[in-house]
């Protein structure tokens, strides 16, 4: 499904550090368990509030997102060498089977939700990579973020894992947020 892409004219408003308080960068890092040499991406990476910060704890990330205006803000601001911008939908990302150690979507998955985006995060995914989903949750109370009924809540969005052959082995609802840890089975099909 997803809903509505966030308007490239309101990126300044992305830029806000506050927003840390709904998932912090350590949060992250946690969730996705990589190491310094990993590379991974971050999917709808926007003004690359997250991205970043990211950058600073594995080998390389690619900063993809649909909208080259992001980009643009986000080369603005400054992107460390060890980030590639990707431009790219999330349904036809350019990277070869297998070619992720993880990946993360923060505030995003509401946008891009479908079984073809999740399919092809499950196809970029190496064995026993995760992919971790931070977003506003349906089961929040709407004060922030996009309207309720533009969102999933975590239970719907483990169902749409499940069916792109994603483990989903953690599963946090908060005030306003869902944090998700998605896995891609081993090679021996173990979850
Ligand atoms: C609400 S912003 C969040 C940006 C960033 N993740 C953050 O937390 O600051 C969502 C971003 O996802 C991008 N996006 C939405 N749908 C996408 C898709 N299908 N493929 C790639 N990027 C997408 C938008 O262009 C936008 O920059």
């Amino acid at each position: 499904m997803g809903f509505h892409t966030f308007d490239a004219d309101r990126a300044a408003r992305l830029d806000d550090p506050t927003r840390f308080e709904h998932c912090s960068v350590e949060e992250l890092f946690g969730a996705l368990a990589v190491d310094e040499t990993a590379t991974i991406a971050d999917l709808g990476s926007g003004t690359g509030l997250y991205t970043s910060p990211l950058a600073a704890g594995v080998g390389h990330v690619y900063a993809v997102d649909v909208q080259p205006a992001m980009h643009d803000h986000y080369r603005e601001a400054g992107v460390p060498a060890n980030v590639g911008l990707v431009t790219a939908d999330i349904t036809g990302l350019p990277f070869a089977a297998d070619a992720l150690d993880g990946a993360v979507s923060t505030f995003t998955f509401h946008e891009f939700a479908s079984p073809d985006a999740l399919a092809e995060c499950r196809r970029v995914l190496a064995p026993g990579a995760r992919l971790v989903l931070v977003d506003w949750s349906a089961a929040g109370t709407g004060e922030g973020g996009p309207p309720t009924d533009e969102r999933y809540d975590a239970a719907d969005a483990t169902g749409l894992l499940a069916d792109a052959d994603f483990t989903v082995p953690a599963s946090t609802e908060r005030r306003d947020t869902f944090t998700i840890t998605a896995r891609v089975p081993d090679r021996q099909g173990q979850n």
